[in-house]
């Protein structure tokens, strides 16, 4: 099998490449058909995915079976400030890989988020791949168009949306939170944002599933339980060691002092539903990835 990975120097492309290089990860093994996999993996140094020739020859000379997207703009704020390019790496980039992918007869995974949804719907329910999205700010706004554009040109899709990702590699809220608290001694983090913190790790093992599977369509993969990020910042101090005291705010107290700051879902917590009801897959909980996480980290930018 041929894997093309686009984004690969991000926190997820990163952790697929090494799962694939390695043959298993933290989790267990990857599938056999992915054992001898050839992997194509390029970021945007090699492949811009918002330059529709330069992805549809790519993808036409190279004949990936499956194309992995990890390519994305994933500053929320920066989203705000910089529509264009958010729109064109999360809208117009993975129009690019789906018109490609139908071309070449490959098969696309597209990682989306849990900002899609404008966590107004609340209840407390986490919501499953049949809720309607409504996003409140821009980056949810053009993951959201990416996600229609693959639907719309690549048959045979898997569009998969995670949520508060971290990983061994690149920036992160757990590194953040560490280096925060090892700096200052006293973090403020806010306490009315619930979702579902989700280790790269997890991510990847499941979407490596998917891949070889014919179980086409939406799916939502994030750690299993719900919690704020005020939750898990005490969960990362606690399980880092760092002497730093975590202190709780609210969403309005954090907005008055970065009034720049993209507004986020109060309840983006999703259900992986579609995991369970198709490849029979249950996501290992929030406590015990990050409980993982934290044993093979080296607490720079990789893994011990
Ligand atoms: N991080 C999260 O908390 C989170 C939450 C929910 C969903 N997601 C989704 O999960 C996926 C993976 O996220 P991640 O955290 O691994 O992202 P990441 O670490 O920011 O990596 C994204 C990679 O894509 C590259 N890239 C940006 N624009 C590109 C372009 N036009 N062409 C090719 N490559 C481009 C980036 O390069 P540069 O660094 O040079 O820009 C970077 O290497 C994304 O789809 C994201 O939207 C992430």
């Amino acid at each position: 099998m041929k894997v093309l990975i686009t984004g690969s120097h991000g926190q997820l492309g990163m952790e697929i490449q090494k799962q694939l290089r390695l043959g298993y990860s933290e989790i267990g093994p990857i599938p056999e058909k992915l054992k001898n996999a050839t992997v194509l993996a390029v970021d945007l140094d090699e492949l811009d995915i918002t330059n529709r020739t330069a992805v549809v020859d790519f993808v036409r000379r190279h004949q990936p079976d499956a194309i992995i997207n990890c390519a994305a703009f994933t500053n929320v704020d920066g989203c705000e400030t910089n529509t264009d390019a958010a729109f064109k790496a999360n809208a117009i980039g993975p129009r690019n890989l789906a018109i490609a992918a139908e071309k070449a007869g490959a098969r696309l995974v597209h990682v989306s988020t849990d900002y899609v949804f404008s966590g107004r719907e609340n209840g407390e329910i986490p919501q499953d791949e049949t809720c309607l999205p409504g996003p409140i700010s821009a980056y949810g706004n053009t993951k959201l168009l990416g996600e229609k554009y693959v639907q719309e040109f690549c048959r045979r899709h898997f569009i998969v949306r995670t949520a508060w990702l971290y990983s061994y590699y690149g920036k992160n809220f757990v590194k953040t939170m560490v280096n925060a608290g090892r700096k200052v001694g006293a973090l403020e983090v806010v306490n009315d944002q619930k979702g579902n913190p989700t280790n790269a790790v997890d991510l990847a093992h499941h979407i490596l599933k998917l891949v070889v599977s014919h179980e086409y369509g939406i799916y939502h993969c994030t750690g299993e339980g719900v919690c704020s990020w005020y939750d898990f910042a005490s969960e990362i101090i606690r399980l880092s060691g760092v002497n730093a005291t975590v202190s709780p705010c609210t969403s309005a107290q954090y907005k008055a002092k970065h009034p720049a700051s993209a507004d986020r879902p109060a309840w983006s917590a999703l259900e992986n539903r579609m995991l369970r009801c198709t490849v029979g897959d249950e996501m290992r909980p929030w406590q015990q990835a990050l409980a993982c996480f934290f044993e093979h980290w080296d607490g720079e930018n990789g893994m011990k």
